[in-house]
């Protein structure tokens, strides 16, 4: 069951292209996305004021990403909340808000718990989720199923990605129905959108290099990730993802926030780990690089494949492939991922079922 692979979390991760693709390709027809989503019309979806995306763990983190592209390219603005927090800090709810709740499971206690405050409210809500027919999925307004198919290790991986899809594909949807996004935008994020199956496998195909970055930190006992603006989501889920399976302890920062009280944790051989993809905040983030090496830090970076990296900046590079910069989460979290399941296993942990946790949280 496991199709060959030692585990279920390096099976799933090697199934993201098709489940991206799954997802994306039956949604965009001759250059337009179509969602089809029955209570929100192209009318309602226009008329949407704000946007609160409510989740937990990875799925909140893709809502992050979600939130960067929606106000990007529609110009909506979002907020993204923490369910268990959202739950019971009576949040403010205008009545031409969308409330999108995500979930791989569709059972997360807190998540639903979140879907029924904004009904009982009488706020329109949208689940996007994997499990078809499962709590989430039956008692929102609106579905977007993320077609990844079962995912069974405990780290969430490909379900991460097709969150990606389908909130890059509302972001798009929204941009071109708020006046933001011209046909010929619209029609090349489509195209872009297409290919990334293709990218993400060669993301996936970098894995070799990814594994000599594994074998230096196997034996860290803290690692440090920063970034700026979407990058540091992806430093979120990155740091979330390594403690979860390998038990080292993680901590993702916003590169700027590391003068205000971290950096008096960097010593010499601290690891740290740089996420760059985004042009107009590569050198900030650099910078900050720097800052950390000079007190000691061993330090990796992330970035895209044409991204200019001075010779002795960094111990370890990982380059990813080049796309618009946008969507450059769906292919940077890859390295990120597999980073993960080898130190995990280079450690000797249980990587499907790491101690303490559960698939599915159904108890707040
Ligand atoms: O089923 P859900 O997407 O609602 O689950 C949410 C979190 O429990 C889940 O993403 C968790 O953080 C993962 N174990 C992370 O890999």
């Amino acid at each position: 069951e496991k199709g060959g692979y030692p585990h279920f979390m390096l099976k799933e991760i090697h199934e993201e292209p098709d489940a991206v693709r799954r997802c994306i390709s039956p949604r965009i027809r001759d250059g337009k996305i179509e969602l089809n989503i029955p209570g929100l019309p192209n009318e309602t979806l226009a008329k949407t004021e704000r946007i609160h995306i409510v989740a937990c763990g990875t799925a909140m983190h893709a809502g992050l990403v979600g939130r960067y592209a929606i106000e990007a390219l529609a110009r909506v603005p979002v907020e993204v909340d923490i369910a268990s927090e959202f739950r019971y800090r009576n949040p403010v709810l205008g009545k031409n808000d969308l409330v999108v709740l995500i979930s791989q499971s569709g059972e997360t206690a807190d998540t639903l718990a979140a879907l029924r405050l904004a009904k009982g409210r009488g706020i329109r809500t949208l689940a996007i989720v994997n499990v078809p027919g499962s709590s989430i999925a039956r008692e929102a307004d609106d579905v977007l199923y993320t077609w990844a198919g079962p995912e069974i290790a405990v780290a969430s991986t490909k379900a991460y990605l097709v969150q990606l899809s389908v909130l890059y594909l509302l972001a798009v949807k929204l941009g071109s129905l708020h006046g933001e996004l011209s046909t010929e935008k619209e029609q090349q994020l489509c195209s872009d959108l297409l290919e990334m199956p293709a990218k993400i496998q060669e993301a996936i195909d970098g894995e070799p290099d990814v594994l000599a970055c594994a074998e230096e930190l196997k034996n860290a006992q803290h690692v440090f990730f920063i970034g700026r603006g979407v990058d540091y989501t992806l430093c979120m889920e990155s740091s979330l993802k390594l403690k979860e399976v390998s038990y080292i302890h993680c901590e993702a920062y916003a590169a700027g926030e590391l003068k205000h009280g971290t950096i008096s944790l960097i010593e010499n051989g601290t690891p740290v780990i740089a996420v760059a993809t985004q042009p107009s905040l590569y050198p900030k983030t650099v910078s900050n690089l720097e800052e950390v090496k000079a007190r000691g830090a061993d330090v990796m970076l992330v970035c895209d494949k044409d991204a200019k990296v001075e010779p002795d900046l960094t111990k370890n590079l990982l380059r990813v492939p080049n796309v618009d910069n946008i969507l450059a989460p769906m292919v940077t979290i890859v390295p990120l991922q597999l980073l993960a399941y080898h130190i995990a296993v280079l450690r000797g942990c249980d990587v499907d079922k790491p101690r303490n946790l559960a698939k599915s949280v159904t108890v707040e």
